[in-house]
C-alpha cells in the first residue's frame, strides 16, 4: 500500500471512539472492556477497513478488531466507522509484532490475513504476517479451536505460507486452494477485501489458506 503522510490522521486516530488506545491495559480482559461474551475476531493488516465491517455488519455476535499500524491508513476505515456506527468494530493502530503484549492466552477466536505484505527479500522473512515468528506470536492468544485465515494473490508468499504451517509443530492445515471464487467449498460467504477486488480484477487467481492448531 502507498503510505502518504496525512496531516492530522494521528489527531483523528487518537481521539476517535472506535479506536482502543492503551490496549495493552485490556489484556486477559478484553471481554470486560467490550462488555459482552461474544468472540473476539482479529484482522491484522486491515488497511481501510471494509472487509471487517462487511463481516461485523453481517455478524452482530462476533466482536471484530482490526489492526493496521499506519494512522495514514486506518484514517480511512475510522472515517467510513463514522457513517457506519457498527458497535461490534474496534481499531488498533499497532504493529502485529506487539500482540502478545496485547491479548491474553485464548482472548481472540480468530485471525484474518488479508493480501499481507510480501517482504520478497529473504532476509525480511521473519517480517511477513504467516513467517514462524508471526505464528508463535498467534499461538500465544488464539483460543483451541480457534483459527486463521489467509488470502494474498502473492504465489510465492502463499507457498512459503503453506511451508511455515507444515514445518510447524504447533499449527496444521485446514484447507487451501489458489483459486478462491472459482472453489465452490472455500468461496461460500467470501467477503472480499479492497485488494482482493484489485487483483482478482486484473486476473489474479486468489489464493486462501485456513490454520488451526
Ligand atoms: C497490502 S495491504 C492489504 C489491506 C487489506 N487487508 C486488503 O486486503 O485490502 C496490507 C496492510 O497491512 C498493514 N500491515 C503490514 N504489516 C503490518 C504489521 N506488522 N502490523 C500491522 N499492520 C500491518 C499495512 O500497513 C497495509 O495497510
Amino acid at each position: 500500500m502507498r503510505l502518504r503522510n496525512i496531516p492530522g490522521a494521528d489527531e483523528v486516530v487518537s481521539s476517535s471512539l472506535y479506536c482502543i488506545q492503551d490496549a495493552a491495559s485490556h489484556r486477559g480482559s478484553w471481554n470486560t472492556f467490550l462488555g459482552n461474551d461474544h468472540p473476539i475476531h482479529l484482522e491484522i493488516g486491515m488497511g481501510k477497513g471494509r472487509f471487517l465491517m462487511d463481516l461485523a455488519a453481517a455478524n452482530p455476535d462476533i466482536n471484530y478488531i482490526g489492526v493496521e499500524r499506519y494512522t495514514s491508513v486506518l484514517l480511512r476505515a475510522v472515517q467510513k466507522m463514522d457513517e457506519l456506527c457498527l458497535p461490534n468494530v474496534h481499531f488498533l493502530c499497532e504493529d502485529a509484532k506487539n500482540l502478545p503484549e496485547i491479548f491474553g492466552e485464548n482472548e481472540i477466536a480468530r485471525i484474518y490475513l488479508n493480501f499481507s505484505d510480501p517482504w520478497p527479500k529473504d532476509r525480511h522473512a521473519k517480517r511477513r504476517l504467516t513467517s514462524h515468528e508471526f505464528l508463535d506470536r498467534y499461538d500465544q492468544f488464539l483460543a483451541p479451536g480457534g483459527r486463521l485465515e489467509f488470502k494474498s494473490d502473492n504465489q510465492e508468499l502463499f507457498t512459503f505460507s503453506l511451508e511455515e504451517i507444515e514445518a510447524s509443530d504447533r499449527w496444521k492445515l485446514d484447507a487451501f486452494t489458489r483459486d478462491l471464487h472459482h472453489d465452490p467449498v472455500l468461496n461460500e460467504g467470501n467477503i472480499m477485501t479492497e485488494y482482493e477486488e484489485k487483483f482478482s480484477s486484473m486476473g489474479n487467481p486468489i489464493c486462501k489458506l485456513i490454520a488451526s492448531r
